[in-house]
């Protein structure tokens, strides 16, 4: 068993709408290994929002296995679920989810605060990582005050502060224009270097051509390109 590997294995996903069956995903199989950068893409609607929620586990699957780190996600309590997204996994949604009550260095130190750690360590962290990405002189805006970029890099920079192996991106660029994507793009290779594994479900072109390999949804089936 990898230790160092997100294992999918016949991963089957069904929505049902008005008393229709829609088979979203089916029979999925494949490894994600740290260290890399993956492009998910697909269509509209084939799929990529639904498979990272299943990866995230804050949906389970029809059908299949999801193996995170060696560890079976099947069939496990709240808690130990719990336990796998809070020690592993961070996400981060294309509208970035940031807490709008909060200014930027309180949504990046969130994370460490529910962990129960001291509120003004977790701001000194927060304030060191927001440096990182660049917005040392935004920390006491709110996400109204801040473009959409810059929003993205709160969300970057929060993914970070946990420092989980796993981030989950899903269309992170999509509200971008070129210079701010081009931006969080940078970050997101940074990553790679930390040994993480980065599943960006993504349109644009630029990562997809900067990120080790793609996978790709069409019709409920994945495929791998220029894997290397
Ligand atoms: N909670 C849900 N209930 C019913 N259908 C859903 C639900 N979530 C997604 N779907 C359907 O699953 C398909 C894939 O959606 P999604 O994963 O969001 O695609 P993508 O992110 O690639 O655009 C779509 O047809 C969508 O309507
Ligand atoms: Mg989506």
């Amino acid at each position: 068993m990898n230790k160092n590997s997100i294992k999918v294995e016949k991963l089957s996903k069904n929505f049902v709408n008005n008393k229709v069956v829609v088979n979203v995903l089916n029979n999925l199989n494949f490894n994600l290994e740290t260290g890399k950068i993956i492009a998910l893409v697909g269509p509209s609607g084939s799929g990529k929002s639904t498979l990272l929620h299943l990866l995230a586990l804050l949906d389970k699957p029809t059908d299949g296995k999801i193996t995170i780190f060696g560890e079976p996600t099947q069939n496990i309590t709240e808690n130990k679920r719990n336990q796998l997204i809070r020690n592993h996994i961070s996400i981060i949604f294309q509208n970035n989810n940031l807490l709008l009550d909060f200014t930027a260095v309180e949504n990046v130190a969130m994370p460490l605060i529910i962990r129960n750690k001291n509120y003004n360590s977790s701001i000194k962290e927060a304030e060191s990582y927001l440096k990182k990405v660049n917005l040392g002189h935004r920390l006491d805006h709110f996400p109204s005050d801040l473009s959409g970029g810059e929003q993205q890099r709160v969300a970057i920079a929060r993914s970070l502060i946990s420092d989980t192996k796993i981030i989950l991106a899903d269309e992170p660029t999509g509200n971008l224009d070129n210079k701010n994507s081009s931006e969080v793009l940078s970050y997101f290779l940074k990553l790679k270097q930390k040994n993480k594994i980065v599943l960006i479900a993504t349109h644009n072109r630029e990562i997809a051509k900067k990120a080790d390999y793609t996978l790709s949804i069409r019709d409920g089936i994945i495929k791998t390109s220029n894997g290397k």
